[in-house]
């Protein structure tokens, strides 16, 4: 069998619930993020501002760390106190995530970096008590990305995560999403979380990243017409460390089903590419199917797994209308922004290319490339 190639079959998707917190380090996509490549769009001078505050709150934990060993007199005398916990908000693509693990890059702390839905997940499998103790022991800081408040019951279950957290001395740092609709409003977010948050709002400095999807600023829009088949591009792909995988969309929205999604991490440590072949639009009747999917696109995002996809749908047809618009907007288009980042997609028509310019969708997805 070609080493390169690995079997949608042969994924062993045994990984436990612990390594959640084993393999809580920062994901390969954002492994080198700093500060210093971190760089702010003179339209939007808030964005140095933003770059300015994180150092001094990076420069805050150390000192924090460095108080925390002395004996309790001494830290009772010092000035030093407890950082406050950070909340990064803003539009897809704004560099949210690229800023949180610059929190955990540059540190002398530290960090453990879990997705919001890993730590609901890991919540639901623990004691709430359990994971709070597991973390804070181990950590100076959690930074979580992509704090949800689409679902009422996950976002409780974040609040009470961060009122326990706030009884330790671990901080938390966190990310979340205003979606680009809500441009408009976009202090709306932060209103819904603070709401929600109630009185501990008063634990964290909430900060509003203004700008544009950096998937725009940095990438050209290309699309390139060939005759090259999904089949012919996978067998001269190269993978670099991991393996590639080609895959019938029906089969892996079945397998995806077979499968608890924190595993769908495994996807991400096993492989450089992912091939869907045969991909089309999910049905308003599949929501579980749709979350699944949304879920392993977030996965492969963090793992920066490519994707390359054909099939009778562009990707701004892949959800149904109601599923975009519906009650896991954020989450979907989360995804829809991934997918422009990630995915390439194969032999797409001119109709497509046509109705995409027509909608005006390239403000808010960037890259396509039509092989
Ligand atoms: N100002 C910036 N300077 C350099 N790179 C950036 C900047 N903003 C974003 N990036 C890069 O652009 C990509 C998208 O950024 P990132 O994933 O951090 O955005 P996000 O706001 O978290 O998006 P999402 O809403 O999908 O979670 C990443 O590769 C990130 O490193
Ligand atoms: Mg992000």
């Amino acid at each position: 069998m070609n080493s390169e190639i690995l079997n949608i079959e042969d994924i062993d998707f045994s990984i436990s619930i612990d390594s959640l917190i084993e393999s809580n380090i920062i994901p390969p996509k954002f492994r080198m993020c700093t500060f210093d490549n971190y760089y702010p769009d003179k339209n939007y001078p808030s964005q140095e501002e933003i770059k300015r505050k994180l150092n001094t709150f990076v420069k805050q934990m150390e000192d924090f760390k460095k108080i925390k060993r002395k004996p309790k007199l001494l830290r009772k005398i010092s000035k030093v106190k407890k950082p406050k916990n950070i909340y990064l908000d803003g539009i897809f693509g704004v560099g949210k995530t690229h800023l949180l693990a610059a929190i955990g890059n540059e540190c002398k702390y530290n960090s453990a970096f879990l997705s919001f839905s890993e730590l609901v997940y890991l919540i639901a499998f623990y004691r709430l008590k359990d994971v709070v103790m597991e973390l804070s022991d181990k950590f100076d800081i959690v930074l979580i990305d992509e704090f949800e408040l689409d679902d009422p019951g996950d976002a409780m279950m974040g609040i009470n995560f961060i009122r326990e957290m706030n009884k330790t001395e671990c901080v938390v740092a966190a990310t979340s999403n205003t979606i680009p609709s809500q441009l408009g409003e976009r202090k709306l977010d932060i209103l819904v979380f603070k709401e929600r948050i109630g009185k501990l709002v008063n634990s964290f400095d909430t900060i509003i990243i203004d700008g544009k999807d950096y998937r725009i600023r940095q990438k050209k829009i290309e699309f390139n017409s060939t005759n090259k088949s999904i089949e012919s591009i996978f067998k001269s792909y190269k993978p670099k460390n991991r393996k590639k995988l080609i895959v019938d969309f029906e089969k892996l929205v079945e397998k995806l089903r077979e499968v608890h999604p924190f595993r769908y991490t495994q996807l991400s440590y096993d492989l450089d590419a992912l091939f869907i072949k045969n991909l089309r639009p999910f049905s308003k009747d599949e929501l579980m199917d749709t979350l699944r999917f949304s879920h392993m696109i977030d996965t492969l995002y963090y793992g920066d797994v490519e994707i390359f996809a054909n099939g009778e749908c562009s990707i701004f047809d892949l959800f149904h209308p109601d599923l975009k618009d519906g009650k896991f907007k954020t989450k979907i288009g989360r995804c829809l922004s991934r997918l422009s980042e990630k995915c390439t997609l194969i032999k797409q028509n001119q109709v497509y290319l046509e109705a995409f310019q027509q909608q005006n969708l390239q403000n808010t997805y960037s890259r396509l490339t039509y092989l």
